[in-house]
């Protein structure tokens, strides 16, 4: 036995210094490699170019690093053969793509992946789309997109996982782990983005200005890009964002104080697309020269199309304003990923074989899976499953939108292989379609009347609303969340033909559904699903599978409500019951009071649904919730249980989420914040215990002595179905 132990910990010295050395190799290799750089072939790979025609004299002059936006494989090997065999060190291109939910294969929006709560079946998510993406060259992606998004009017709420910080935290990490994988050659290094603050846009215009105090970046905008760095992501990309008057590109205390120096990343920072030029447009630098001054100097290393490293870099060495050193150090970090993903052994594409992993079973099965699990039944009045329904209207905009239920940046996706649910439900019913108006923005009823009258024929009707995939994305920020054209008047006409009507929302964020919800007896929000979206809500219909996805954001009642989310203050005058509505006012003067508490007289306090909401076709009952013991010290763990049990006649997955609220602070503190999750399978009846091990530790934020910890005090803990129900337990730390 000791033998063996000894044998063990001998591997175990040999394995760490082989390791070792493998290191220091490639920090070798990539010191010959500086050392034989001209400072003009340095500042190439520091230059990120889209691809055009010019791009090959670039390349050969050793004037590109790294490429992105060209996917066809024989340009790819084409452009990289110029790179390796005709540039004068021979050094490959990075291929960068932004593959964002799928490369081919297309998987939900992210905001969708986040409703599953399912951190593996993510990750398996993004497996899918770095085999299929490195098989067609791309070894780099841009995602995940890790900006909390508090204001659904901002179009990007679509691409990250929405209002809260611990479920960022751990959907980024988990994409972050699938694209890298175990380091082979389907590995496609990921990029968190956008550093920081890009989500907190005024007033939810893409781009705009944030106001993000040092506190609320630590405490909220800051936990998923530490998760992220911790879970080995390769890259980060800053963002658009002026904060507090600075642009994250040009923000040394951003990208050289905290992501460097106190996160230890040694990983690629690139700029987003032009966003060290946009400093002149900012008012931060008077022109491209002072940009790239500024950049360099905050420690970007790699500068996506602003031209500005390629032009002044140079000069801005031989001016001393900036050292040679500085330009090393970026170098180093672009080589070493070169070295990590292999590109110097391999750097070109099978193109016989290119193709083969796009589309494969197992990948199209697990985009219908993430799009069920995503799936957010919002409203149910015991008309789904559908039962006895033989004959089905299929009507709406979404019902048959190839390319639409796709969603935003699934520039690789291919139309032709999307299932819509007209196909996916045509197997199943006797269906009658009728499109009821031709797209969601088309504001003509002229269809509508025959969606009506065929609303009377049939069992039941399922109304597919929505997005087009073009209103969310970037620069695709609205000021009205309703739903556009005649899509409202379109599910009230059928709901005065038909008694049994589904409305299935396609969006790219949360609408404000709440009037239509009125004319519905049940509503599933699926986002836009992707690939194999038809198939997984045909499923949900049906009952062949239940819903169990939870909103990763708060619906809003009107758009005038954002910012509005779960985890807010409760401010000196919270919700106590006695708000009168607009409604409600007497007509004539006289009273005075009407609550004088924060809440809008129209729209009242809440949101229309909380953040974590989702119900299912069975119901769950939580009871004996407790916890070990009544007070803790710091380096403690608080171990919760509940009993779950599931009270109706579906075997179903509960998202089981465990809240708390740290009551007093020395800066205050959110009302409730998200500490852990999981999804819980039961059968029709029975009952689990579902425990949660909470360490003290991560009960420690930013606080008024500016450091992370734990505040001695009291605390309540809730474990419930959402953000919103559900009786406390009470502890104290000491
Ligand atoms: C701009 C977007 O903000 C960013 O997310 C994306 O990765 C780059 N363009 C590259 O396409």
């Amino acid at each position: 036995m000791k033998k063996t132990i000894y044998s063990l910990v001998a591997i175990a010295f040999l394995a760490t210094v082989a390791g070792c050395s493998a290191k220091d190799d490639t920090e070798k290799k990539i010191d010959r490699l500086i050392s034989k750089m001209t400072l003009h072939e340095k500042v190439g790979q520091m230059n990120q170019l889209s691809g055009g025609e010019w791009l090959a004299e670039a390349v050969e002059k050793g004037e590109v690093g790294s490429i992105l936006n060209c996917t066809d494989p024989a340009e790819l090997n084409r452009i990289q053969r110029i790179a390796v065999e005709k540039s004068r060190l021979g050094i490959p291109l990075l291929i960068a793509r932004d593959v964002i939910h799928g490369f081919k294969t297309i998987f939900p929006i992210p905001l969708g992946l986040a409703a599953t709560f399912d951190p593996e079946l993510v990750e398996k998510g993004a497996r899918i789309a770095a085999v299929e993406a490195s098989a067609n060259g791309i070894r780099w992606t841009f995602s995940p997109m890790l900006d909390i998004a508090r204001d659904p009017r901002w179009g990007r709420i679509a691409e990250g996982s929405g209002e809260d910080p611990y479920l960022d935290a751990m959907m980024g990490a988990a994409m972050v782990r699938g694209y890298q994988g175990n380091g082979d050659s389907t590995s496609v290094a990921a990029c968190i983005k956008h550093f920081v603050g890009y989500g907190a846009a005024e007033g939810g215009r893409d781009y705009n200005t944030t106001e993000i105090t040092e506190r609320s970046l630590r405490n909220i905008y800051f936990p998923a890009f530490k998760a992220g760095v911790d879970a080995g992501a390769m890259t980060l990309m800053t963002s658009f964002n002026a904060n507090d008057g600075i642009p994250s590109t040009g923000n040394k205390w951003l990208v050289k104080d905290v992501l460097r120096d106190e996160w230890g990343f040694g990983g690629i920072v690139v700029t987003d697309w032009n966003s060290a030029g946009e400093m002149i447009a900012h008012g931060f630098a008077s022109d491209l020269k002072e940009a790239t001054e500024e950049a360099l100097d905050a420690g970007v290393d790699m500068d996506m199309m602003s031209y500005g490293y390629i032009s002044f870099i140079e000069e801005l060495v031989k001016e001393k304003k900036i050292s040679e050193k500085q330009v090393d150090n970026a170098v180093r970090n672009i080589l070493r990923l070169k070295f990590k993903l292999g590109l110097f052994d391999n750097p070109y594409i099978d193109e016989a074989r290119a193709g083969e992993t796009l589309y494969a079973p197992e990948h199209l099965e697990a985009a219908k899976q993430s799009a069920i699990e995503g799936a957010v039944l919002l409203k149910n009045d015991g008309v789904l499953p559908l039962k006895d329904v033989r004959t089905l209207l299929v009507t709406g905009p979404l019902a048959d939108a190839p390319y639409e239920q796709l969603g935003t940046w699934a520039f690789d996706g291919d139309e032709t292989h999307t299932v819509t649910p007209l196909e996916a439900l045509k197997k199943d019913f006797n269906v009658i379609y009728e499109p009821g108006t031709e797209y969601s923005r088309d504001k003509s009823t002229a269809l509508v009347a025959r969606a009506r009258s065929a609303a009377a024929r049939v069992d039941a009707a399922v109304v597919f609303v929505g997005e087009e995939a073009i209103l969310s994305g970037e620069a695709h920020s609205l000021s009205d969340l309703n739903l556009q054209g005649a899509q409202s008047e379109l599910i009230a006409a059928v709901k005065q033909s038909c008694k049994k009507v589904i409305v299935v929302v396609m969006a790219g964020r949360p609408l404000t559904i709440g009037r239509d919800l009125e004319n519905c007896d049940a509503m599933l929000y699926s986002f836009h699903p992707g690939t194999m979206g038809g198939e997984a809500i045909a499923e949900l219909l049906e009952g062949k599978a239940v819903p169990s996805g939870k909103s990763p954001v708060t619906f809003l009642k009107t758009a005038g409500q954002a910012p509005m989310y779960y985890n807010h203050f409760n401010t000196g005058r919270p919700n106590n019951g006695s708000e009168t509505l607009l409604d409600d006012i007497p007509l004539k003067a006289g009273q005075t009071s009407l609550g004088c508490t924060s809440y809008y007289l129209d729209s009242g306090y809440g949101p229309l649904f909380p953040f974590g909401y989702g119900l299912s076709y069975t119901t769950f009952d939580y009871s004996n919730l407790d916890i070990d013991k009544s007070s803790y010290s710091a380096k403690d763990t608080v171990r919760v249980s509940v009993d779950l049990k599931n009270t109706g006649e579906y075997d179903a997955t509960e998202v089981v989420q465990l809240y708390v609220r740290d009551l007093v602070g020395s800066v205050v503190r959110p009302v409730k914040e998200l500490k852990g999750f999981q999804r819980v399978e039961l059968k029709a009846g029975e009952t689990k215990a579902v425990t949660f091990a909470l360490p003290v530790a991560d009960l420690a934020f930013w606080t008024a002595g500016n450091d992370y910890s734990v505040e001695p005090g009291d605390f309540q803990l809730w474990v419930a179905g959402d953000s919103a129900t559900g009786d406390p337990v009470s502890f104290s730390v000491k």
